[in-house]
């Protein structure tokens, strides 16, 4: 593995990934969760490589091995057949599968090369009028298919490995939220991970990269990371006496882990509010220990929404609605208001739920609410990190 001289630019970046070690995979939910959501650390030691609170890891996971067992399998090939890798060069067969190409999600041009190839059955699903048809074939919640699923599906098709390859997308990177900080944790970055699992069609899919990390990243072996800055679009104010309001419902928790530690490895006296959501407090109050350490100290205030412990739903957002006149008043002295996490439900609901506090606290038309969030948003005081 090389260093980095001190003083020269680290080399290692999404082109140049650092081969790193994972030195912790810890399980964050318990026994009483349906989840498993972990605490990952990679050490950057040797890498030269830094990064700030609001960052992001990339990650190039490889794949399930018995997944590309059962992929070789259902192609009748053997494994060893030399292919193009994703770079061109030559390599076995079943090493371009662990590593070059994705394989967890059939996709639209192998349903047109299966049809090309006799596939009858489903060349239906490729009339323009059925796109939405051909989105539920291939990934329907719960019933998604991969290739193996449909090369089982249709027994007669087959494909020679290097033309199976050339069918294939590149296996592209993931990105995380860093939930820890540089200064509390020196050349060492922590993720928080939702693994990805769910059966479909009678057999167990895994999400590629969370799984790779809790399952298949063990021991000495490396795997390869970069740091993406976020800076420009979700970092701490610049001034360490301003206040933030954090609203991060799972996993969306994680930058705020490393902005807290961040704030307060530099002794920052801005005050500190965080929205976190998640299933059950039993099972999936990640961080607690150390949430209710900094509440104790009077560095953070602390407002959770457990959905799932009682008959009525409650949300991050049912909890803004709580501290309605709080929120509006920090506001207007001047706080930053970050969201991190799901972007399809609970980013919407979150920025909704704001715009009503700011017009009922406020006292101000829908008009001027969307703007006052719009003027934050200029001022990047209202910022977003959601997936
Ligand atoms: C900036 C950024 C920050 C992020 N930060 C975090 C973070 O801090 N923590 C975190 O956990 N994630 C985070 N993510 C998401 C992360 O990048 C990955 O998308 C996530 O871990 C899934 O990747 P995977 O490779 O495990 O799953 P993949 O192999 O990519 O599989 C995921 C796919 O499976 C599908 N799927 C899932 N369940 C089902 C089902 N039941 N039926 C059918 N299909 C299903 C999904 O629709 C999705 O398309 C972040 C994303 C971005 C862009
Ligand atoms: N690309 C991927 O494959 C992938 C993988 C993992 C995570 N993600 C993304 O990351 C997000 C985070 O996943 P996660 O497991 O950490 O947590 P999550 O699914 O976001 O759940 C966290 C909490 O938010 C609640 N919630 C659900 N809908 C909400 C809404 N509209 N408004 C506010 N809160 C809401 C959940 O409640 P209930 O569950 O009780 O409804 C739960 O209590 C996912 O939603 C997803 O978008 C993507």
């Amino acid at each position: 593995m090389s260093t980095v001289a001190e003083g020269s630019p680290a080399p290692y970046s999404v082109k140049n990934p650092f081969p790193a070690l994972h030195t912790v995979n810890l399980k964050l939910t318990g026994p009483a969760s349906q989840k498993d959501t972990r605490h990952h650390e990679i050490s950057l030691a040797g890498s030269g490589l830094s990064y700030k609170a609001g960052d992001a890891l990339g990650l190039f996971p490889a794949n399930c091995p018995e997944l590309v067992e059962e992929l070789i399998a259902a192609l009748g090939a053997t494994g060893e057949e030399s292919v193009p890798g994703k770079d061109g060069q030559p390599k076995a067969f079943r090493e371009a599968l662990r590593r070059d190409y994705a394989i967890t999600f059939a996709d639209k041009k192998f349903v047109e090369a299966m049809v090309a190839r006799g596939a009858s059955g489903l060349a239906g699903l490729l009339e323009p009028e059925l796109a939405g048809e051909l989105k539920e074939y291939l990934s329907a919640t719960d019933n998604a298919r991969d290739y193996v699923d449909v090369l089982r599906e249709n027994p007669g098709i087959q494909f020679g490995p290097e033309e199976f390859v050339k069918l294939l997308r590149k296996l592209v990177p993931r990105l995380y939220s860093i939930s820890s900080s540089l200064l509390a944790h020196p050349d060492s970055v922590h993720l928080t991970v939702a693994t990805v699992r769910f059966n479909s069609r009678g057999r167990e899919r895994k999400g590629v990269a969370s799984t790779f990390m809790a399952e298949r990243w063990e021991g000495e072996s490396r795997a390869g990371i970069f740091l993406q800055s976020q800076q420009k679009h979700f970092s701490l104010p610049a001034e360490g006496t301003t206040p933030i309001i954090m609203v991060g419902p799972g996993t969306g928790v994680a930058p705020f882990r490393a902005f807290l530690e961040e704030r307060q490895a530099l002794g920052q006296t801005g005050r500190n509010w965080l929205f976190f959501g998640e299933q059950r407090a039993a099972g999936d109050f990640f961080y607690r220990d150390q949430f209710e350490a900094w509440v104790r100290d009077g560095f953070l205030r602390l407002d959770t929404a457990f959905s799932r412990d009682q008959a009525e739903k409650i949300y991050v957002q049912h909890r803004m609605r709580e501290n309605a006149g709080d929120i509006w008043r920090w506001l207007e002295e001047g706080a930053d208001f970050f969201v991190c996490g799901d972007k399809h439900r609970m980013a919407e609901d979150v920025h909704n739920e704001l715009l009503r506090i700011v017009e009922v606290e406020g006292g101000k038309s829908p008009e001027e609410s969307k703007e006052y969030l719009e003027a934050m948003k200029k001022a990047k005081r209202y910022k977003r990190d959601v997936y």
